[in-house]
C-alpha cells in the first residue's frame, strides 16, 4: 500500500504512516541506501524488519528526503543533516516517522493483552487513574490506556535518549481521556524536570503516540 496517512500537525511538524503490504523485492527496488544501511539491511534477521526499514525510506521520500539525508548517532537515534528533528518507529505492518522543527519522539505499538501482565514494570503513579478501569474489568479500555502510556514513555525516551532512564521511576504520564487523544507527561531524571505534550491516535489495533518537549 502506498502512504497510509499523513498528519500535518502544525506548520513545522508532519507525521507520516505507512502500511507495509509490499513484498521485500518491491520496496528494495525503489530505495537507494547508503553503505552502512545496506550492510544493516542485509544483517536483519527477519524479512518483516527489512520491509519496515525500507518502508521508512519510502516515508522519507514522501517528506522530501532520502536515506542519505539521515544519519544515526552511537545510541541508534536518527538525525537529519538539515537540522530538523526526526523520530522513527515500526511495529508489525505499520511504520511511521515524525519530522519537526521541535524536539519530538514517536512510537507505534500493537494493543496486546500481554501489556496487562507487564504494566507493573513501566507504570507507577499511573495506577491511580488506571484503577477505575482495572477494577471495573473494563479490559479493553485498560489495554488501550496502558498502550498509550507505554508509547508515551518510549517516545519520551527517544527524545532524551540517555542511559539509566527508567520508564517506571523517571517518566510520569498524567491522567487522560482516550477520546481527547492527548496527555501531559513528565521526565524527572538527574535533577532535571522536562515536560512533554503527548498526542496519540488509534489505527486499527495499533496506538501511535508522539511527544513534543515543551
Ligand atoms: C531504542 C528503543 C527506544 C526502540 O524502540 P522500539 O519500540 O523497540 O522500536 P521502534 O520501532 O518504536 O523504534 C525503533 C527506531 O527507534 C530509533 N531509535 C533507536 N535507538 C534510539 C535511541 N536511543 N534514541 C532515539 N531513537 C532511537 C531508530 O530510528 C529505530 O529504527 P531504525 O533503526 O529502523 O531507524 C527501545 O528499544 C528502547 O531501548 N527502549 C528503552 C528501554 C526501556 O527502558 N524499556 C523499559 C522496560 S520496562
Amino acid at each position: 500500500m502506498p502512504l497510509f496517512k499523513t498528519i500535518n500537525f502544525n506548520s513545522t511538524t508532519q507525521i507520516l504512516i505507512w502500511k507495509i503490504t509490499e513484498p521485500f523485492s518491491e520496496l528494495n527496488q525503489q530505495i537507494v541506501l547508503n553503505e552502512s544501511n545496506q550492510v544493516r539491511l542485509k544483517g536483519m534477521k527477519s524479512e518483516m524488519h527489512q520491509r519496515a526499514f525500507l518502508s521508512v525510506r519510502k516515508l522519507l521520500q514522501k517528506a522530501g528526503y532520502e536515506d542519505l539525508d539521515v544519519y544515526y548517532d552511537t545510541f541508534g537515534k536518527p538525525h537529519l543533516y538539515d537540522g530538523k528533528h526526526i523520530s522513527i518507529t515500526h511495529s508489525h505492518e505499520f511504520s511511521a516517522i515524525i519530522i519537526s522543527d521541535e524536539t519530538v519522539g514517536i512510537d507505534i505499538e500493537l494493543q496486546r493483552v500481554k501489556i496487562m501482565k507487564i504494566a507493573h514494570k513501566f507504570c507507577n503513579s499511573e495506577f491511580q487513574f488506571l484503577a477505575e478501569d482495572s477494577a471495573n474489568e473494563n479490559k479493553q479500555q485498560y489495554i488501550r490506556k496502558l498502550t498509550v502510556i507505554w508509547g508515551a514513555k518510549e517516545a519520551i525516551f527517544k527524545i532524551r535518549n540517555e542511559k539509566g532512564i527508567s520508564f517506571k521511576e523517571h517518566i510520569t504520564v498524567y491522567d487522560f481521556n482516550l477520546n481527547v487523544k492527548q496527555n501531559k507527561s513528565q521526565l524527572h531524571f538527574e535533577n532535571k524536570i522536562q515536560d512533554f505534550a503527548v498526542h496519540f491516535e488509534e489505527i486499527d489495533d495499533f496506538t501511535l503516540v508522539y511527544a513534543f518537549e515543551n
